[in-house]
């Protein structure tokens, strides 16, 4: 039986996953390719760690990555080791030694990907990306190839485990946003620093990556306006609560007749709304096209196993490409430059939490501050009197952005304004 062989950049997390699956399956997986998949050889930093911890293959660890790149024997490249450098060089110089390679790497597509796309396609080999969003759901391909025949108008998605697991629990709990990050980290949901996750790079990451396939055009992780959960407290989990609603960190993708909006922030959903069930670390994906109508794909977004499941099914997609001589044939799909619709342009609902002195007259001066910019209000309910101080919610109707920015500048110029607890934005109809 034939036996194609792979070299593994990174044996940490996902890494060791690969390994268990390609293991675990492995007379289906020959099955699948009519071939066996041989893992020849692993590039790690601290070889002596790995050949200590996993004494059964402590002839495969290396730390020079060109025993990989460089090995004639080697027909595909599966990158776990993160990071965009040296990451990416290596990737490029595996593809340049006509290897195909599967990463799960979201920074590194997200930030180099036109050049990495460039490369494979003057290679003529495969470069798939599976698991670099959603973890084990297959929205990549379903995005790339299933819809391929269909217009996608919008992406909603909670593609961060970290954080929807601590709005979550924050709803649950009627918790503070500090109490429940600290419990996250003490259960290893959330990493020692958690910058990435929960000021919403890691979602705006993934969200390059799929508005640039359902839009086909090169989004990167700067073109992505982005807000993270930390202002978010549990009396606005509370408020968002009575209006039938709870707060996600969303990441929004939508054709708009003005350009495409690309945006990652807290959003007030509808409660009726089929991602606002999607609670603790799991992650979906939910789609609006023309002709499908709306779909959604749901999972686990990330974890060892999970995540190996996607890089395992690119594997054996290569694997079978390379046997059949048919690689490459999926490359980039950026084929035209749409215009992204700056985010002071965007359209949607606003809450604004104020607090502001308890006297007659109040309202009116407040109201006069959207009025003057053009913001129209849906509702305004006073929530609480603390003393000489109230605490009043107001939800817009749909207003422009940058309407919406002014009206919060000079509503923090009146007198009678005391603090902007929050603003959020509300997307949905209740
Ligand atoms: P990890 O646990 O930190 O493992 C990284 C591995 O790569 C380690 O074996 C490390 O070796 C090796 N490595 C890193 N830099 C290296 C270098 N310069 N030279 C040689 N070896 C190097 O990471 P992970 O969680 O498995 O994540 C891997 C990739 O998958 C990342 O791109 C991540 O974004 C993506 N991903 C992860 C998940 C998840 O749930 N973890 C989900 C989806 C996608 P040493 O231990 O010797 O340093
Ligand atoms: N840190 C990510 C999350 C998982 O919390 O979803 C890896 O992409």
């Amino acid at each position: 039986m034939d036996a194609v062989k792979i070299g593994l950049l990174g044996f940490g997390t996902v890494g060791r996953g690969v390994y268990r699956v390609l293991e675990n399956h492995r007379r289906k997986i020959i099955k699948s390719c009519g071939a066996d998949i041989h893992m020849e050889k692993v590039l790690v930093r601290d070889v002596e760690k790995y050949r200590n911890v996993f004494p059964n293959i402590s002839d495969l660890f290396t730390n020079d990555p060109y025993q990989i790149i460089n090995d004639p024997e080697i027909a595909i490249v599966v990158e776990v080791m993160g990071g965009v450098r040296p990451t990416f060089d290596y990737v490029i110089d595996a593809m340049k030694n006509g290897k195909s390679v599967v990463t799960a790497n979201k920074d590194m597509i997200a930030e180099r990907g036109e050049e990495l796309f460039e490369t494979q396609r003057n290679c003529g080999v495969d470069l798939f990306f599976e698991a670099s969003v959603g973890g084990a759901i297959p929205i990549v391909k379903a995005l790339k190839e299933s819809l391929a025949g269909d217009e996608i108008r919008e992406i909603v998605a909670i593609i961060n485990g970290t954080t929807n697991y601590i709005l979550s629990k924050m709803s649950l709990c009627s918790a503070d946003y500090e109490e429940t990050l600290r419990e996250a980290q003490q259960n290893g949901y959330a990493e020692a620093d958690p910058t990435s996750d929960v000021e919403g790079y890691d979602a705006a990451r993934k969200l390059a990556i799929l508005t640039s396939i359902a839009f086909n055009s090169r989004i990167t992780f700067k073109d992505v306006y982005v807000e993270g959960i930390s202002k978010i407290t549990k009396i606005d989990i509370r408020y968002a609560r009575e209006f039938n609603g709870v707060i996600k960190l969303l990441a929004i993708g939508k054709r708009t007749e003005r350009g495409i909006e690309v945006r990652v922030h807290p959003t007030i959903i509808p409660s009726s709304h089929p991602l606002a069930a999607v609670n603790d670390v799991f992650n979906a994906v939910f789609v609006r096209s023309n002709a499908a109508g709306e779909l959604m794909f749901y999972g686990r977004g990330a974890g060892g196993l999970p995540t190996a499941s996607a890089v395992v099914g690119n594997i054996v997609e290569a694997v079978n490409n390379f046997l059949h001589r048919d690689r490459g044939r999926i490359g980039c799909t950026c084929y035209k430059r749409e215009f992204l619709l700056p985010m002071e342009e965007i359209v949607t609902k606003y809450y604004i939490r104020l607090l502001v002195d308890d006297k007659p007259g109040v309202l009116a001066s407040v109201a006069g501050a959207f009025g003057r910019n053009s913001v129209s209000i849906e509702s305004v309910i006073q929530k609480r009197s603390m003393g000489e101080v109230a605490e009043v919610v107001i939800v817009t109707h749909p207003a422009k952005e940058k309407d919406l920015q002014n009206t919060v500048s000079l509503l923090k110029t009146l007198p009678v304004v005391r603090q902007i607890g929050n603003v959020i934005r509300v997307e949905g109809e209740f």
